[in-house]
């Protein structure tokens, strides 16, 4: 059998980073990441690299999965790793901060999940990364509230319309993980945090567990619950 390819959206830090990094000491996978900071499409395509793919770029995506289709015959799981935050009160939101930042949560990983599809078989894997945010408020987090909502309401509609193909869709609604998007912050403390390094572990586990149920919406949080 040949190894499972899986790709990593959002690979250049955080969460994506230790999860590519954790996949890759698998030898059964061959995995590869993408995101802004990866290696030119150019370079040669290697098993744990990251390649370069600016999200919020409509035609960077296409290219990116022109790339893959082209390289993979089929995917077995995609991981949905990339995205920022938007923390402020609504009174101080700008129109072009909030078009950015649904661009990267909520548009990008639709579009991709629409041009990259016809890869899945059965059994594969779409997971999607929301957040305690995305089944809960928080003050100062609105259009990431929002964002986190809807990627989650996307992937309801979208393991529907998967479904009769055998294809897993699992949300994770991640509590706090000590990462990037947590710096310049103020009142959290980092060591409360699941290290990106444990993250990882449970993610991954997500696609090695048996391909016979569906691990549709998961909450986990650090042992002190909501940070
Ligand atoms: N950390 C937490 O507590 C937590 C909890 C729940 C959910 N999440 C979610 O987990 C996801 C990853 O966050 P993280 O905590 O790992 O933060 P992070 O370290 O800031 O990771 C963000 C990732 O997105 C990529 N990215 C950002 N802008 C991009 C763009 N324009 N194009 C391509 N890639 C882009 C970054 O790579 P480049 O910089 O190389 O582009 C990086 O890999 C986010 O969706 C976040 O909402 C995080």
């Amino acid at each position: 059998m040949g190894s499972k390819n899986i790709l990593v959206v959002g690979a250049g830090s955080g969460i994506g980073r230790s999860l590519l990094e954790k996949l890759n000491a698998n030898p059964e996978y061959f995995p590869i990441g993408i995101s802004r900071r990866g290696r030119p499409l150019e370079e040669s395509f290697e098993r744990g690299k990251n390649y370069n793919c600016n999200l919020a770029e409509p035609d960077q995506i296409r290219k990116i999965s022109s790339f893959i289709s082209e390289r993979w015959e089929e995917i077995h799981a995609i991981y949905f790793a990339s995205g920022d935050g938007l923390f402020l009160k609504i009174e101080d939101l700008e129109w072009e901060d909030l078009q950015k930042h649904l661009i990267l949560n909520l548009s990008a990983p639709i579009l991709l999940t629409s041009k990259l599809l016809p890869l899945l078989k059965k059994g594969s894997l779409l997971c999607y990364l929301s957040s305690t945010a995305g089944r809960q408020g928080f003050s100062g987090s609105s259009p990431y509230c929002a964002s986190k909502h809807g990627i989650a309401g996307f992937a309801k509609a979208i393991r529907e319309e998967v479904k009769d193909r055998g294809i897993r869709v699992t949300t994770v609604f991640a509590g706090a993980i000590d990462t990037p998007i947590w710096d310049g912050r103020e009142g959290f403390k980092r060591e409360d945090m699941i290290p990106a390094s444990d993250a990882a572990i449970f993610l991954e586990s997500l696609y090695s567990l048996p391909a016979s149920f569906n691990q549709d919406e998961i909450l986990f949080l650090p042992p002190k619950g909501v940070l």
